[in-house]
C-alpha cells in the first residue's frame, strides 16, 4: 500500500487543521497516511513515503524556517526523492498575503528533487489556501486536493 506523508508547521492551529482534514481524506481513500508535525521529522524518514505533502503558514510571502530546514536537510537524498508525488498547502492571514508563493516555493524544490506534481484545474490551483483558520471553501479544497492527489497515487504506485 502507498505510503502518504501529511507534514506541516503550525503555530496557531490553522494550517495543522488542513493536514488533518487531507490526512483524513487520504485516509478514507485507503492510503496509510502519517500526520506529523515538521519538527518531529527526521529528514531520513522521508525516504518512507511515497507521496510527501507539506503544509506551512505564509511568513513574509513564503514558507516557515522549520519548513525550509526540512527542505534544505533533503540535500541529503538529492535524486532519491525522484518519482515521489509532492504537493503543498498554506494558510496566511491575508488574501493577496503570499499564501500562492508559499505553495510554489515548496513546490519549487520539490520539482528540483524530480519529485511528481499535479495542479488543480478547478478549486486552488498550486494547492489549498486558507485565510486564517480553515472556512467551508477552505476545507472543500482541503478534500478535493487529498481525493486528486489519492487518484494519482493510484495511478503511479
Ligand atoms: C512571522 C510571521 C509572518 C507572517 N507573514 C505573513 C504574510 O506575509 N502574509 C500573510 O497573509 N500572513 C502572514 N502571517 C500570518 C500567518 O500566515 C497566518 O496567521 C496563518 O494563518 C498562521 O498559520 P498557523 O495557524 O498554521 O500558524 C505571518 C505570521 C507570522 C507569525
Amino acid at each position: 500500500m502507498a505510503k502518504v506523508l501529511v507534514c506541516f508547521y503550525s503555530r496557531t492551529g490553522n494550517t495543522e487543521s488542513m493536514a488533518k482534514k487531507i490526512a483524513e481524506v487520504m485516509k478514507g481513500e485507503k492510503l496509510e497516511v502519517d500526520v506529523k508535525k515538521i519538527e518531529d521529522i527526521h529528514v531520513d524518514s522521508l525516504l518512507d513515503y511515497d507521496c510527501i505533502l507539506i503544509g506551512s503558514p505564509t511568513y513574509y510571502g513564503s514558507m516557515a524556517w522549520p519548513v525550509k530546514k526540512l527542505l534544505d536537510e533533503s540535500i541529503k537524498f538529492h535524486g532519491k526523492l525522484r518519482g515521489k508525488v509532492g504537493g503543498a498547502f498554506s494558510s496566511s492571514a491575508n488574501i493577496g498575503g503570499g499564501n500562492e508563493t508559499t505553495i510554489l516555493n515548496i513546490l519549487n524544490a520539490m520539482l528540483v528533487h524530480g519529485m511528481v506534481i499535479i495542479g488543480e484545474s478547478s478549486g486552488d490551483h498550486y494547492g489549498p489556501v486558507s485565510i486564517g483558520e480553515p472556512d467551508k471553501r477552505a476545507l472543500k479544497c482541503c478534500e478535493r486536493y487529498a481525493k486528486d492527489i489519492s487518484s494519482l497515487i493510484k495511478k503511479l504506485f
